[in-house]
Formats: C-alpha cells, structure tokens, sequence
C-alpha cells in the first residue's frame, strides 16, 4: 500500500493531524500504531478518540493492556504483552472483529494473532518536538 508522511512540529500538531486521520477510519478498522517508546502512540490516539467525537480522557492503557471507550475505540498498549497467546487467554482479540476502531500500541508483541487487513501508523522521534508520521 501507499504510504503518505505528515512532519508534525508539536504534540498538538499531532492530535489534529489524527483527528484528521480518524475521518478516513470505517468501523471495525484495526490501526497499529508503531514507534518507540515517548514516539506519541498514545498522543496520536487522543487525536483520533478526537475525531470520532469521544469525549473521555484518553488514558495510555499501560496497566490494563487495553481501554474500552464505549465500544467505539479500543485503544491497546502490548507492552508488557509477550504473546498473541496471552492476549488471546485474556480476551484481547474479540474486539478487532467488531464494529469499533482498533488501535495498538506494540502489537509487534501480539504479531501471531493480528487480523488481515489492517492499517498501520508509524512514528518516529526527529527531534525533541518534531515527529514523523508515515501513515
Ligand atoms: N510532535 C509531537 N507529537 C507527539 N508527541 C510529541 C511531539 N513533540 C513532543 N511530544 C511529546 O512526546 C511525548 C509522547 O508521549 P506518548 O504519546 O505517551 O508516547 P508513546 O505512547 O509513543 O510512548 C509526549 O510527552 C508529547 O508531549
Ligand atoms: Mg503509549
């Protein structure tokens, strides 16, 4: 697939190019969201919970390997996550067949148990403030 970059400047820079970002999602869409730790996964996704009008703080999910925003946005953290196995025995997986928007955070570690079809972002650190953003 085609891949388009956005050169954000700022955090906030970054949560309106994914709210923009988010208008292009159809439901049940499964976006990984690469890049390495302080990147701005977790920025980039309150820019899309955003856009697809969710008004809850968007928490990273860390602690709870996954957040659930009203069954329209799953946001997933696979950090501490070693196996698709284990995302799999904790119930993780249900919601990429569903109707509301995926976003994983580290899925590299749950990489056996991804479904087809999904989009990636990836993210990566230029300078202090400054983010490319190859979607
Ligand atoms: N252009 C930018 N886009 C996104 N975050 C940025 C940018 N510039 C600086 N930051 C900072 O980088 C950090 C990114 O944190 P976070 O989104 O939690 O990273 P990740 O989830 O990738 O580990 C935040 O402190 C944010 O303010
Ligand atoms: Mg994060």
């Amino acid at each position: 697939m085609r891949m388009a970059v956005f050169i954000s400047r700022s955090a906030e820079d970054t949560i309106n190019f994914a709210k923009g970002y988010a208008s292009s999602l159809k439901a049940g869409d499964v976006v990984l969201l690469n890049g390495g730790m302080g990147a701005g996964k977790t920025v980039f996704a309150k820019g899309v919970a955003l856009g697809l009008g969710i008004d809850d703080e968007i928490l990273s999910p860390t602690y709870a390997y996954m957040n659930d925003y009203g069954g329209k946005l799953y946001h997933y953290d696979c950090y501490r996550l070693s196996s698709g196995a284990q995302a799999e025995a904790l119930g993780l997986c249900d919601y990429f067949y569903g109707s509301g928007v995926c976003l994983i955070e580290w899925a590299e570690n749950i990489a056996d148990v991804l479904p087809e079809g999904y989009k990636t972002v990836t993210i990566t650190k230029i300078s202090e403030g400054e983010r490319r953003i190859e979607y």
